[in-house]
C-alpha cells in the first residue's frame, strides 16, 4: 500500500479526493495519506472530515494533516498538487480586470490564465525540486491549474510528473449515460490542449471500437450543446464536441458581455467554501456533502485514483494482476510528435498508455485545421507565458498576451500587461 501526499490538501476539494481514495481503494491500496497545506485552520477542518470518510468507510489508512511540506514527502510514493496561489481572492482579481478591455476574465483561458500561470509556476518548481530532493522516485500528478504550462514547466524541469484535468472523465460519465452505459465502456477520442479539446470519437468498449459519437449526436445533440451552452447548430456543423472550455473562443463575446453582468465565479466559489467549511467543522457529518457536486471538479477523485493506480502499478486487485489502473487515460503529456506540427515539448491532452515509467500519447488521427490553427497558436501562447512565468519581465508578460488568440492586438496586450502585474505585484517577485 501506498504513501501519497496531498500538496494543497486544505482546499474545500479535498473530501472529494478523500471520497474516491475510499471508494476505489481496491484500486489504489493507501496506507498513509497525508495532507498538507499552509493554513492550519483549513487542515483542521478538511482533515477532520477526512478521516472521518474513511472511518465511515472502514478504510484502514492513516490520515495526517501538517504545514511541513518536507517532512510529509519522506517515503512518498505520489504527490498530489492542488493548490491555489493567492486563493480565491487572485482569482477574482484575474476573473475581472481583463473584462475592462472587453477580453473574456477566467481563471485558466486569456490574460486570467497568463497571470494564475506567472503566480503558480515558481510556487509548483520549489514543491517540485522538494520532491526530487526528498522523495525521488514519487510521481507527481498535477491538478494545479493552468495545467498545461504548469506541466510543461515540470516536464522541461525533468521531473516525473503528470498533469490532469477532469473535463475528459466528465464527457466519459455524460456520454456513457446517455448511451445507457458504462463509464469503463467508454473511449473517448480526446485531443487538442489542457483547456482546449475537442471529443473527436466516442468509441465503445476500448479504443478500437465502434464509434458511436455520430449516433450520439444524432440522438443527444440537444443535451449536449445545452450542457456547453453554445447553439445546437454549431455542434451539428463542427461534428465533434468541444469542451466547454472551447464557448470562451467559440462564443468570446457574448461570454464577456454575461461576466459583466453577473458576479465573478471566484465570488459565488468563495461564497460556497465558507459554507462548505462550516459543513466540515461539524464531527457529525462523515461523507462529502451534496454541494461539493456544483464546483467544476466533481469526479476529479476518480481521474486522480485511476492514474496513481496506474503509475504506482500493481497492489490492486481490480485488473486481474496486470496492474491496477486503465490501461489508458487522458493526461497531459509531452507531444512527442503525436500532433505532428507542434514542438516535441509542448504539453498536449491525449489518451495515453499509462504505467510505471510514465504517460505516452497514443497516436491521434490527423487534426482537423479547424481545431489545429487554435491547438498550434495556443500552444505558442503557452510556450511564452512559460518563458515570463520563469524569467519575468514586462515584456514577456506582454509577448505571451500579443500571442493569445483571444488577445492578439498590442494596445489590448499592452493594458492587460499593466493590468496583471499591477494586481499581482506581491506575487511576482521581479515585479
Ligand atoms: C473544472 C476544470 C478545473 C477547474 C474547475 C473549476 O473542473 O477542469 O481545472 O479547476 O473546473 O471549478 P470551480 O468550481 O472552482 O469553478
Ligand atoms: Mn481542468
Amino acid at each position: 500500500a501506498h504513501k501519497i501526499v496531498v500538496v494543497g490538501g486544505g482546499s474545500t476539494y479535498t473530501p472529494e479526493l478523500i471520497d474516491g481514495f475510499a471508494r476505489l481503494r481496491d484500486v489504489l491500496p493507501v496506507a498513509e495519506l497525508v495532507l498538507v497545506d499552509p493554513s492550519a485552520h483549513r487542515l483542521d477542518l478538511v482533515g477532520g472530515l477526512a478521516k472521518r470518510i474513511f472511518a465511515r468507510q472502514g478504510h484502514p489508512g492513516a490520515i495526517t494533516t501538517t504545514g511541513d511540506l518536507d517532512a510529509a514527502l519522506d517515503g512518498a510514493d505520489a504527490v498530489l498538487l492542488q493548490l491555489r496561489v493567492g486563493g480565491q481572492a487572485a482569482r477574482m482579481q484575474d476573473e475581472t480586470w481583463p473584462l475592462e478591455c472587453g477580453c473574456v476574465g477566467q481563471e485558466t483561458t486569456g490574460a486570467g490564465g497568463l497571470a494564475k500561470a506567472l503566480r503558480t509556476v515558481p510556487v509548483v518548481l520549489d514543491i517540485a525540486e522538494r520532491v526530487r530532493s526528498i522523495a525521488p522516485d514519487a510521481w507527481i500528478i498535477d491538478f494545479t491549474n493552468p495545467v498545461g504550462i504548469v506541466t510543461r514547466a515540470l516536464l522541461k524541469a525533468g521531473h516525473k510528473a503528470v498533469g490532469l484535468c477532469n473535463v475528459a472523465i466528465g464527457f466519459q460519465r455524460k456520454f456513457a449515460a446517455l448511451l445507457g452505459t458504462e463509464p469503463s465502456e467508454v473511449h473517448l477520442g480526446h485531443v487538442g490542449l489542457n483547456h482546449l479539446t475537442w471529443e473527436t470519437s466516442v468509441r465503445l468498449g476500448g479504443p478500437r471500437g465502434e464509434d458511436v459519437l455520430p449516433a450520439l449526436l444524432a440522438e443527444h445533440a440537444d443535451a449536449v450543446a445545452a450542457d456547453l451552452h453554445l447553439p445546437r447548430a454549431v455542434l451539428d456543423r463542427l461534428g465533434v464536441v468541444p469542451s466547454y472550455y472551447l464557448r470562451y473562443y467559440y462564443a468570446h463575446d457574448e461570454v464577456v458581455r454575461e461576466l459583466r453582468t453577473r458576479p465573478s465565479r471566484a465570488a459565488e466559489v468563495a461564497a460556497m467554501e465558507e459554507q462548505l467549511l462550516a459543513m466540515y467543522g461539524d464531527p457529525a457529518l462523515d461523507e462529502k456533502p451534496a454541494l461539493l457536486a456544483r464546483r467544476g471538479g466533481a469526479y476529479y477523485s476518480e481521474a486522480a485514483v485511476d492514474l496513481a493506480a496506474a503509475l504506482l502499478g500493481g497492489g490492486g486487485t481490480s485488473a486481474g494482476g496486470r496492474g491496477a489502473g486503465s490501461p489508458h487515460q487522458v493526461v497531459n503529456a509531452f507531444n512527442n510528435g503525436t500532433l505532428p506540427f507542434l514542438p516535441d515539448d509542448a504539453v498536449i491532452e491525449v489518451q495515453a498508455a499509462v504505467g510505471p515509467t510514465g504517460a505516452a500519447p497514443l497516436p491521434v488521427p490527423a487534426l482537423d485545421p479547424l481545431y489545429a490553427g487554435l491547438v498550434a497558436q495556443v500552444t505558442a501562447y503557452e510556450d511564452l507565458a512559460l518563458d515570463a512565468a520563469l524569467r519575468g519581465g514586462r515584456e514577456r508578460v506582454f509577448r505571451a498576451l500579443l500571442a493569445h488568440p483571444l488577445i492578439g492586438q498590442y494596445a489590448y496586450a499592452d493594458a492587460l500587461t499593466d493590468q496583471l502585474i499591477a494586481h499581482n505585484r506581491e506575487h511576482l517577485a521581479w515585479a
